[in-house]
């Protein structure tokens, strides 16, 4: 017990002033620190089972539906032990579960889609509560916002509201949930119009880590609203949300796609510097996504770059914007106008797309404003060596890029949520899928490649998005370096005293 009270004060936690003024708290950290109890589903159907609404399933290991239920996007980010998975089937049973864990010091982890993929959630034992069948989302009357339960994903939310003509602020892939993008910020192409998911919140109905439910917002519990905008995988589970919606703009947006031999990679890095400036990437150019990848009917050991860019509107006012990348001599190009539906197919970010599906990966990421061009190279000629080193590595390997336009992100005041990085402006990404005995390999590889990255912006700290940290980022370049993780944790203090919710890149570890 001693031994651990003093790891848990040499680890320097912010919240040491609450420690030591407000004694009611110091109990709960001991309990949670010590405490790890081993449940059985036997057990959670016997003293949970008649409590939940019908149609809710308790189950474990044993039952053949398990194996699916433990599905992730990242099979290494695993839990370590899931004991028993709870599919709840309405909203108040989540806030029933979450009071039976903290009574019982049970630990849970809400799942809505799985395609959290930081290591520090590998670490969890206990209930996982599968808050999939919460799919509603209802159009308020003044039709602007619904009410978008914990387990709405972007595919559901996207093809619900367009053909009615309109669009929520969503993630860019299909597959990915509304709410665990959103509570990390919640980057999408409509971003530089409306601004992140989170920045579109209007309240969200929470459950606390003591199965209280809450309402919050600007009004209620406001400093909770502020710290669940960036930082909400730390406080809550979100059962419901109030959302802003939009009616859509044009009834097509315009898709180009490139496919350049990496002779070009100079050309094409100095036009996309010209074209997105700092942070200039014009509101309707909702993104432009890009990669460096092996495509083998091209070539087996030069990966080529492929770009694919997303304009809200029709294909003339796109192109004028193109016309620097149309000048670039291009293997291949294919463009067309689609609805927004269909142009989640066009950049390969559809439901059914390969970007959705389950793989061993090893990644690593950042931010950065601007493109270092040479630092590019260097990137690009490193994967090129890593291939050749292992070809079987080359179908699961990438380099991506994604330049969001983020002229509404910066123009909502930064105080207003805990989100740090408005001024971040394209987000990059390694990722490679490794069976075991590469793992190594792959580690290495993907840590070389963000070390280029950082070397690239001298004088810049590192900024990771919380939602693509691999769980090896200093917490500061996570939740910023202006006092926002004392003072997330001074709520953390208020609103989950026991640090219930430390699955996802925790803002208190220990
Ligand atoms: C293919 C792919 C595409 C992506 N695209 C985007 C994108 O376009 N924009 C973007 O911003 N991010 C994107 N991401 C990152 C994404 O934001 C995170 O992976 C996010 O955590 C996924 O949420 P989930 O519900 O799918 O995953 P889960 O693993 O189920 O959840 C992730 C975390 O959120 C928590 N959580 C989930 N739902 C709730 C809830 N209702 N209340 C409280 N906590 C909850 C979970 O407990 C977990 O800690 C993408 C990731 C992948 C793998
Ligand atoms: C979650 O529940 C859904 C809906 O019942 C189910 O299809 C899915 O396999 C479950 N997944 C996990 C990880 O529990
Ligand atoms: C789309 O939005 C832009 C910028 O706000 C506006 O100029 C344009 O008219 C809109 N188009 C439609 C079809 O509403
Ligand atoms: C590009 O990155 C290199 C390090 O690889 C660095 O020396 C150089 O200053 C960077 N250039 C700019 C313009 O930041
Ligand atoms: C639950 O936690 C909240 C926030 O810490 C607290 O205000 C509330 O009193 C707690 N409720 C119970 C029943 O302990």
């Amino acid at each position: 017990m001693h031994s651990r009270v003093c790891s848990l004060l040499a680890s320097g936690l912010a919240l040491l002033p609450s420690l030591v003024s407000s004694s009611p708290i110091v109990p709960h950290y001991f309990r949670a620190v010590d405490v790890s109890r081993a449940v059985s589903p036997k057990q959670v159907q016997n003293d949970l089972g008649r409590t939940l609404s019908k149609g809710a399933l308790i189950f474990g290991p044993s039952n053949p539906a398990f194996a699916e239920a433990t599905e992730r996007w990242s099979t290494r980010s695993m839990p370590a032990d899931i004991q028993v998975v709870i599919e709840v089937a309405q909203e108040s049973d989540v806030a029933k579960i979450v009071k039976y864990c903290y009574q019982n010091s049970i630990d849970f982890l809400a799942y809505s889609r799985g395609h959290g993929s930081s290591s520090t959630i590998s670490k969890f034992r206990g209930i996982e509560i599968n808050l999939s069948k919460l799919t509603g989302i209802t159009i308020q009357p003044d039709k602007k916002s619904a009410l978008f339960q914990g387990g709405v994903y972007a595919d559901l939310s996207i093809k619900k509201l367009w053909n009615d003509g309109y669009i929520a602020p969503t993630g860019s892939n299909g597959c990915v949930g509304l709410l665990g993008p959103a509570l990390g910020g919640g980057l999408g192409r409509y971003q530089g119009q409306h601004g992140l998911i989170s920045d579109n919140f209007i309240s969200l109905n929470v459950v606390l880590a003591n199965g209280t439910a809450i309402t919050v917002s600007a009004k209620s519990n406001s400093d909770l609203f502020w710290a669940m905008k960036g930082a909400g995988h730390n406080f809550g589970i979100v059962t419901s949300a109030y959302i802003k919606i939009y009616q859509r703009n044009a009834s097509t947006w315009h898709y180009h796609n490139y496919v350049w031999s990496q002779d070009k990679l100079e050309k094409v890095f100095e036009a996309l510097n010209k074209f997105q400036g700092k942070g200039q990437i014009p509101a309707l150019m909702g993104v432009n996504f890009g990669q460096f990848s092996i495509e083998p009917d091209i070539s087996k050991t030069e990966a080529v770059i492929i770009w694919s860019f997303a304009y809200d509107g029709p294909a003339a006012d796109a192109e004028k914007l193109l016309a620097p990348f149309n000048a670039i001599p291009a293997i291949s190009s294919t463009k067309d106008d689609v609805s927004y539906p269909d142009l989640l197919v066009a950049q390969q970010t559809d439901i059914n797309s390969a970007s959705c599906s389950s793989q061993p990966y090893v990644g690593s990421t950042t931010w950065l404003q601007t493109y270092n061009v040479s630092s590019q190279r260097e990137i690009y000629k490193l994967f090129n060596k890593r291939i050749a080193q292992n070809p079987g590595l080359a179908p699961g390997a990438r380099v991506f890029f994604e330049g969001y336009s983020s002229k509404a992100t910066q123009a909502i005041d930064p105080s207003s949520s805990s989100y740090p990085h408005r001024d971040e402006y394209l987000l990059v990404f390694f990722a490679v899928a490794a069976p075991p005995p590469l793992e190594g390999f792959a580690r290495a590889w993907a840590d070389k490649t963000v070390d280029i990255w950082y070397a690239s912006q001298p004088g810049r700290r590192r900024a990771t998005y919380v939602n693509y940290a691999v769980g090896n980022e200093p917490l500061e370049s996570i939740y910023g370096y202006d006092g926002q993780l004392s003072r997330l944790r001074a709520l953390k203090a208020k609103y989950d005293p026991r640090n219930k919710f430390r699955w996802y890149n925790p803002i208190v570890t220990y």
